[in-house]
């Protein structure tokens, strides 16, 4: 592993374009739990909250599940070293862009600029009908469900929820990243969901270098990955930023 690591610093080091493109595994060694594998929110929890149809017959049901998952602990959650480690590498010039399928805003309170929040971002709830929008920590959320202050109709998070289109925005810049990149430091994902899991692919395609971090193999793992690094994320991207030694 030792001489798999010193080559991805290399790479890294003499990348053009290196994008970040993160999952749930990222924030593990935060304390927000991943969806998948062990301990996952969705061996405890029914997906189905986040199903958008189902959302919308069951506001309560699904916004008392949603406030316990994602806005009971997740305010309290702080970046970790890799969260750090690809903002202190986007300082130095090497990570150009993060694309992260994470809503919990970690890479911007780690530091990190240009970020493709490909999932949306869980900070703002909007209103299902006239889209006025508000921070979420303003809203009270032991009255559930939320509702708009102006039209009294429901507020959702303003994350994607499964059954929703993706931040047109945020889908045209990973593509874009995609094109552009010459390595992918892929970090924490299963890789299982689309349509976000094309876009590393699509890096692939275009000639992209893949690193990948994560203590499990993914999807990605015998397919698309040229370095692979098992371990967790905030240890493998100590190791890579001592390696690289920026001054
Ligand atoms: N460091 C790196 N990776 C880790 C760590 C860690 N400390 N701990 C766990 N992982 C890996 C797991 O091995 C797994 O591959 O993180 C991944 C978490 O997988 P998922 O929970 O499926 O997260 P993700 O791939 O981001 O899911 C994609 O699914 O439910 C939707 O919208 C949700 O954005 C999410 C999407
Ligand atoms: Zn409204």
């Amino acid at each position: 592993m030792k001489e798999r690591i010193r080559i991805a610093a290399n790479i890294l080091k003499n990348a053009k374009h290196v994008v970040a493109f993160t999952g749930a595994g990222i924030s593990v060694e935060s304390g927000i739990p991943p969806f998948r594998g062990i301990d996952g929110l969705w061996s405890n929890h029914d997906p189905q909250v986040l199903d958008l149809s189902y959302f919308y017959a069951n506001p309560l049901e699904s916004w008392t599940v949603i406030k316990e998952i994602f806005y009971d602990f997740f305010g309290k959650a702080k970046p970790n070293d890799a969260h750090k480690g690809i903002a202190f590498l986007e300082e130095a010039g090497i990570v150009k862009e993060t694309i992260t399928q994470n809503i919990d805003n970690l890479h911007q309170e780690a530091g990190s600029k240009i970020i493709h929040e490909f999932h949306g971002n869980s900070q703002q709830l909007i209103c299902t009908s006239c889209s006025a929008t508000y921070p979420a920590f303003e809203i009270n959320l032991n009255k559930l469900p939320p509702l708009c202050d102006s039209c009294h109709s429901l507020l959702k998070p303003d994350f994607i929820f499964f059954g929703e289109g993706i931040p047109q925005e945020a889908y045209e810049a990973s593509v874009k990243a995609a094109q552009n990149a010459d390595v992918f430091l892929v970090v924490g994902t299963t890789g299982e969901v689309t349509p976000s899991c094309h876009i590393p692919i699509l890096a692939k395609e275009k000639g992209a270098k893949i690193i990948e971090i994560n203590p499990e193999e993914s999807k990605f793992t015998n397919s698309i990955t040229d370095i692979y690094l098992q371990k967790k994320a905030s240890i493998i991207m100590n190791q890579l930023i001592n390696l690289i030694n920026i001054k």
